[in-house]
């Protein structure tokens, strides 16, 4: 029997898993790196930062805030990313400037005012509540924290300029948004955030 999909779609890139999963991983390496690239390049992780990626799928944008930021933190629900994330950062992940967890955006089992970036690309089309993730965000960034978000403009959930008002909603501040194209011709549309936590 086919497999709708939608199904497919959730198999390949939204909870990926088993042979969909691992053909999704290899889409994802390739087509979505420039723009985990870019996210790191926005945030600017310091070397004395901890760097918390929700979402990281097969660890691209992982393995790039590693190399700038002091730790890093990767938290995905899938089994076969965390293993793709694990074999991209296996030195870093010795060395203890990787760690990497099951979880996900609505509970990422991190300590309150414990990172000072949150990082997340193509992620929060999957959220299943918005408010709810961005309170947890805002809980595990330290004040003066920031969060960069990147998603696809054609699948958002809202508006590019809604998201922006729910950024403000749960309190963040400086928040700016734009759109950005990826390189190569079959790219889609990037939509980019960047708030702050409030230091007070
Ligand atoms: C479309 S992939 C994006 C992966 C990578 N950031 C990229 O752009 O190539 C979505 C990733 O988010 C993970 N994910 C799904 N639901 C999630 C949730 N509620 N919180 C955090 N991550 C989630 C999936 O397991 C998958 O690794």
């Amino acid at each position: 029997m086919a497999i709708p999909l939608e199904e497919v779609l959730d198999r390949a890139f939204g909870h990926p898993r088993g042979l969909l999963g691992r053909i999704g991983a290899a889409v994802m390496e390739r087509g979505n790196g420039p723009t985990e690239s870019k996210v790191v390049e926005v945030a600017k992780p310091g070397e004395d930062e901890t760097v918390l990626v929700v979402g990281p799928g097969p660890g691209v944008g992982l393995g790039l805030a590693a190399a700038r930021a002091r730790r890093t933190i990767g938290v995905d629900p899938s089994e076969e990313m965390l293993r793709r994330c694990r074999r991209r950062c296996a030195a870093a992940i010795e060395a203890g400037i990787v760690e990497l967890r099951a979880g996900t955006a609505e509970s990422t089992g991190q300590e309150p005012d414990s990172v000072d970036v949150v990082l997340s690309v193509n992620n929060l089309a999957l959220w299943s509540d918005r408010t709810a993730v961005l309170a947890e965000l805002s809980r595990v960034l330290r004040p003066g924290g920031r969060l960069v978000l990147s998603a696809h403009e054609k699948w958002l959930p809202v508006s590019r300029h809604e998201l922006v008002g729910e950024l403000e909603a749960a309190e963040f501040t400086d928040v700016q948004s734009w759109t950005w194209d990826p390189p190569g011709r079959t790219a889609s549309r990037a939509v980019q955030l960047r708030a702050v936590r409030p230091r007070s």
